[in-house]
This record gives C-alpha cells, structure tokens and sequence, in this order.
C-alpha cells in the first residue's frame, strides 16, 4: 500500500485556520491545449476533495480564495463561466456539505455577483449555518484592501468609539469576524505573493508555496502542506 504522510502528522497540532489561494487553473488546462474553463471546472473538483479531507483532519476554518476583486478584469466569457461554475458546485455539493457539518460561509463583496449565483451561495449559507463543523469561508470578489476600507468604514459610520479600538477589535470589522487568524497560507500554482489576499489575517501565518498546479492539488498535497508546518517554529516575536 502506498505511504501517506497523513500518518506522520501530528493530529494534535492541526493548524485552526488554513487558507488557500486557488491558483493554477488556467496553465492547468493550457497545458492540455484545453481552454481555461477547463481547468475551473477541474479545480473545483478539488474543492470538493480538500474541503472533505480539511475537514476530517479537523481543521476548524478553512478559507478558499475563489475570486479574487481583481479577477474582474478577466474576459466576459471565463468570468460568467467562473460565476456558472458556483451554481454548479452549491447544486452538486450542498447536501454532501451539509452530511459533513460544514458551514459555508462568504467573504468578499457578494452584492456584485450576478443574481443566480449569488442566490445559490446565499443558500448555501443560510442551510449550512446551524451545523457545527468545518467553517468553509469561501473568498468571493474578496478583495483584503476592500475589506479594511469597508472595515473602516463600518467603525466611521456606526460612530464606533476609535478610542477602543484594538488590533483584536479592528477584527470585528472584517468578513472573518470572530474567526482566528490565519496559522497557514497555501499557495499552490508557483506564484509567490499574496494578490490581496487576508492581509491583515496573515500577520503570522506560516506561508507555504507550492509548483502544483490547483488542479493537480490532492489530498496528499494537504498532507505536505501541513507536515511542512508542523516543522516551523512559530515565534510570534518573542523567542
Ligand atoms: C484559478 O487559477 C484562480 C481563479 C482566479 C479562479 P487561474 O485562473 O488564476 O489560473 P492561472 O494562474 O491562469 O494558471
Ligand atoms: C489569485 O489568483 C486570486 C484567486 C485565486 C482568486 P490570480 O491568478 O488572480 O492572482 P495573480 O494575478 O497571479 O496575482
Ligand atoms: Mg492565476
């Protein structure tokens, strides 16, 4: 039988909150003279597979940066493609999401999301939001600037005492309300930068980056990632 690092990690020391830029798709399905969309499609079936390994090691938030504020500017055609690819993952995944206690959750600016789509998410909210498992918090037109001047603007607007404002309570205002920061960040797909992604929930994250392609990103891969973080260190400043 083939080795898998899942036994070696330490089931103790799971990291609380693991976000993963999905990157990749595009070379994925040019690789394959395929077109892009294609690999979207084969990318979301890793969605599917890492949220359900994610959650069965016990990672408690697990946050997917699907659309990015910045993705817009990609043509019509794979932006409504990526928009329809929603739809298809909550109609196919939501009962499955449900059996496995997850609890969808959004974050980014879902009010620019054309109709159908951002009613298939909002389903998926609000039939998940009782459950006790997993938090899936999956990054739609997210954008992390955007989320700090709307942070910004929530404490102007509800005449929030500036005074009590802390490092700790400037989070209330950020989609990630109540939610730990970041232990480690996934990148896969070779890129290493962050491209506005939880930059104020990143502070001190362990980053881990991979060549593997979204698409190409099994379990096995969760697995590397996490045995590469039970390795580190983390300080936090002090010694
Ligand atoms: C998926 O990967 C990320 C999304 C924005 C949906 P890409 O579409 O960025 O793939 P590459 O980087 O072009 O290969
Ligand atoms: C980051 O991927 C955004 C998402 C995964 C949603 P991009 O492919 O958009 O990032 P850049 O353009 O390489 O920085
Ligand atoms: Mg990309």
């Amino acid at each position: 039988m083939a080795t898998s690092l899942l036994d070696k990690l330490d089931l103790n020391r799971i990291p609380e909150h693991v976000g993963i830029i999905l990157d990749g798709n595009g070379r994925w399905a040019k690789k394959r003279f395929m077109p892009r969309v294609a690999g979207h499609r084969e990318g979301m079936k890793r969605v599917v597979d890492i949220v359900e390994s994610s959650s069965n090691l016990g990672i408690k938030y697990l946050s997917l940066y699907a659309f990015s504020t910045e993705n817009w500017k990609r043509p019509t055609e794979e932006v409504s493609a990526l928009m329809d690819l929603l739809i298809i993952y909550v109609d196919s995944q939501l009962k499955r999401l449900s059996d496995n206690n997850v609890i969808v959750k959004t974050i980014g600016d879902i009010s620019k999301l054309p109709n159908k789509s951002r009613q298939a998410i909002e389903k998926a909210c609000e039939t998940t939001k009782e459950n006790t498992g997993m938090v899936l918090n999956l990054g739609l037109n997210y954008g992390s600037r955007s989320e700090i001047i709307r942070a910004v603007e929530n404490i102007v607007n509800n005449s929030y005492d500036v005074n009590e404002l802390t490092e700790e309570s400037f989070k209330d205002f950020l989609y990630t309300k109540s939610q730990p920061d970041l232990d480690l960040l996934i990148r896969p797909g070779g890129e290493k930068r962050l491209s506005n992604f939880m930059l104020y929930q990143v502070a001190y994250a362990e980053l881990y980056f991979c060549d593997t392609l979204w698409p190409d990103f099994h379990e096995e891969e969760l697995y590397k990632a996490i045995y590469d973080f039970q390795s580190r260190n983390r300080r936090f400043g002090g010694i």
